[in-house]
Order: C-alpha cells, then structure tokens, then sequence
C-alpha cells in the first residue's frame, strides 16, 4: 500500500497551477453519452483515479472513450451505446458513476445501475434523483441491488421541484431532461460552477438550457444532441486547499488559474483569519506571515462555504489563535477527519452537526489515514505545519481527487514523498 511521508515545517513559495475540476469533468464525461453525432473531446480533464473509473464505466457500456492523461485530453465517441447497464464493481469504486443515469435514460430510454450503496460521509441517497426521473415519466423499479429505469416512449418535460439542491441529482436531471419532448423546469436547483459548466457543454451538444446557476433552471428538450469540443473549468476545491496550504504553512503562494468568482466563501473567510488575499484575472496570491485568527465556519450549499473544504479549514483552525466552530449542514457525518487530527494533537470536540476547535500552538507528527478524499487531503496540510514526520495511509481517496498533489507541493517547496510500502 502507498502512503505519504511529510516532513513539516516548510513554508510554501512560488506558483502552482490548478488542473481541471474533478466535479464538472464527471457528469460532463457522463453527458457525453448523449452525442449520438461526432465525438467529443474535453480539454483540461484532470487526471484522476476518478476519471479513469468514469472512463471504464462508459466504455462498459460499448463506448469509445480515450484519455490522454499526459495531454489532458479526453476523447468519447458514443455514436453507438451498445449497454444500458453498470455494474456493481464500478459503481461501487465511485458513486459519481450514478451520473450515467440521466444520459443513459434519455438516450437509450433505459438505464440499469447498481444501487451506488453505503459511503464513508452519510447514507448519500438518490430519492431526489428518481423523484426527478419519475416525474419525466420514466417507471423505476428497484431489486436485486440494482435500479432499473425504463422509459419506452421518451421522456416528457415536466416540473421539478428540489426537496434540497443536491448537485448530483440536478445534474442528471438535467441531462435527461436535454432530451425530453418538451420543457422542464427545475426549481431549487444546485447552483454550483460545475453545474453551469454542465449546461454550458449541454449547450454546445445542441441541449436548450438556460437559468444554470439561477434558482430555476429552464430545458427545452430537443431530440439530438451531437458530440462537442469542451475545456472544463479549474478546480475551486483544488485552489481552496492550496489556498489553504499557503496559509498554514505561513507562505506565499500565487494560485495559477483559480477562478476567484467560485471561491467567495473561502476568500472571505482566509480574510478573516487575517490571511492576505490579492486578487487577479489570472488566479490568487496568498501570504501570511502572522497568527492566523480562529473563525467559524458553516457548510451551505453554493454560493455557501463548500462542504468540499470543510476538513481542510478544520486542519487550518486546529492551529490557529482561539476557538473556530464548524457546523456541517450538507452532509451527515462529515467529521471523520477529527480523530485522525487529533491523533496529531489537535483539540476538537464534536457536538452533533459541529466540532468546536480550539486553536494549539503545534501539532506533532505521527500515523494517519486519509479516511476520505478531503479528509486526506486535510491530513497532508497538517502534515506540512506538523513538528517531525507525519505518515498519511489509505491514500487511494487522495488519488481520487487531486492531481499531482506530490509533484505540485514539491514544487512549492513542501518535503513530501510517496512511498509503496
Ligand atoms: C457533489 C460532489 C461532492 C460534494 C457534494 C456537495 C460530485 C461528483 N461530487 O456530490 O464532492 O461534496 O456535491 O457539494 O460533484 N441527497 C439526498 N437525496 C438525493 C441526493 C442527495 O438526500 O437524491 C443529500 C445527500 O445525502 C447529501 C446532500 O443531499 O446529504 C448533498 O448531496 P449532493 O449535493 O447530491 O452531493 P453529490 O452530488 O453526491
């Protein structure tokens, strides 16, 4: 098993570049599934665990589909889907393979998926995805581990109304609903960058989709979509945790390509720890070179502070000047991350939905596991400020998610290796 070994107390310097996000590359590679008409190919695709997984689950399905990590290039020619099924063991590496639904539905007008299961943050569960299938007039059945969707005679555009504006859910819907007869309107839709990033490329397909960003997202189903040429947008999630690493580390960092627009929370918040901020077309400097303030964080959905970032602040505050409160609103049990650091002397308490963290003065190395994507990824930035060396195990969550984490702090100045045990 690999792992990382991180010798802290190295200050951040210099500029790093943000890949592609992971979240809009995956429904967008999900959404290619729909061009029955000349291959698509996305520019700026990350390379991640999680790309190769959703590469294999579409080409499970009978698709073309070639990554060029080195290039960033990823190709889909999806003239012909010869399945309609995924199964279990790809669904289970990644629960994003849901995405697969929508497109699938509205293209082949069925879609058999795994039931995506357990996972490590919260039951997770799909109700509002099917609630939102169901009203485009497709029938679900559920059994055998499986969910079954069929829609023999299309979909039909229809209202939906959002229970809450999960990402995954207004995602698919808004995928299957480009092929809809008719419109649908999505009320208390996400309103996250990825999902204006999706409709963005939908409407490059020949998809009529308006409102991606708003409370209220309008499609005018049309009855083919063709493949499509695409550069994804950064990774804010990316850009938070390297923004994020400048801080901890007392650096100074330029965050290349981060797009400032998509990380308002997270900005005002460093701001209010005192770290410095200066703002450009191009990306963010970061440098702090004092205390950094304890400040209390709430997870929203966007345009809220990003759940995606909330280990990452928690590692931020557990060591800063005073007590910060993180409150976890989008997922039910998010917190995994809080032993692990406080195997490495950190000071929280979990009380229900938040963790109070009092601020220490140093957190010492020691073993920790990476328990999930962000959770790991907060492990390493308590590494980089932590007295000796800190081991961060299971990092196939790591992987999933960020790309060229070693390279990338290397090159900032960051003494971290990976070794395969
Ligand atoms: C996406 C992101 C993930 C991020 C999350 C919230 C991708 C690939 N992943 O995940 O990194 O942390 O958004 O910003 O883009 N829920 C239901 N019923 C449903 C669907 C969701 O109750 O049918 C609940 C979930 O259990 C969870 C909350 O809604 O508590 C948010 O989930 P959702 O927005 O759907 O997240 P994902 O799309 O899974």
């Amino acid at each position: 098993m690999e792992k990382l070994i991180i010798k802290g107390g190295q200050r951040l310097h210099g500029r790093v570049k943000i890949s592609g996000a992971k979240n809009a590359v995956l429904p967008i590679i999900a959404a290619t599934l729909l061009g029955n008409e000349r291959p698509s190919t996305l520019d700026e695709v990350p390379s991640l665990d999680d790309v190769h997984t959703i590469a294999e689950v579409i080409r499970s399905l009978g698709v073309d589909a070639t990554f060029d990590a080195g290039e960033h290039k990823f190709i889909v020619d999806s003239a012909r889907i010869e399945k309609c099924e995924a199964p279990y063991d790809l669904v289970r590496k990644m629960r994003a393979s849901f995405l697969i639904m929508g497109p699938l539905l509205a293209r082949s007008r069925r879609a058999k998926i795994s039931l995506p299961g357990g996972c490590a943050i919260g039951t997770r569960p799909i109700d509002l995805h099917l609630k939102g299938f169901e009203a485009l007039g497709a029938s679900i059945e559920i059994g055998h581990g499986f969910i079954d969707a069929f829609a023999p005679n299309g979909l039909k555009g229809a209202r939906v109304y959002l229970d809450f504006p999960s990402v995954g859910a207004t995602e698919n819907i808004m995928m299957a609903a480009s092929m809809a007869e008719g419109q649908t309107v999505l009320e208390n839709p996400a309103q996250e960058p990825e999902i204006i990033d999706l409709a963005n490329y939908l409407n490059v397909m020949g998809a009529k989709v308006r409102g991606a960003g708003t409370n209220v997202i309008k499609i005018e189903g049309v009855n083919m979509l063709h493949g499509a040429d695409y550069t994804v947008i950064p990774d804010r999630i990316e850009a938070g945790t390297y923004m994020v690493a400048a801080a901890m580390t007392r650096g100074d960092v330029y965050i290349e390509n981060a797009i400032t627009e998509h990380l308002k929370p997270v900005i005002a918040k460093l701001k209010e720890a005192g770290v410095a901020i200066e703002e450009d077309v191009d990306g963010v400097r970061v440098s702090c070179d004092g205390p950094i303030k304890s400040v209390d964080i709430k997870t929203m959905p966007y345009p809220g502070f990003p759940t995606d970032m909330q280990a990452q602040f928690m590692a931020m505050l557990a060591i800063s000047e005073g007590t910060g409160l993180v409150t976890e609103t989008v997922f039910e049990n998010r917190f995994m991350h809080v032993d692990e650091l406080k195997r490495m002397g950190a000071n929280i308490k979990i009380d229900g939905r938040t963790s109070v963290v009092e601020g220490v003065s140093r957190l010492t190395g020691c073993q920790v596991k990476a328990t999930d994507l962000r959770a790991g990824a907060a492990m390493v930035l308590a590494g980089l400020v932590a007295d000796g060396e800190t081991q961060v195990g299971y990092i196939h969550h790591i992987d999933r998610g960020y790309d060229h984490l070693v390279e990338k702090l290397v090159s900032l100045g960051a003494n971290i290796r990976r070794v395969d045990e």
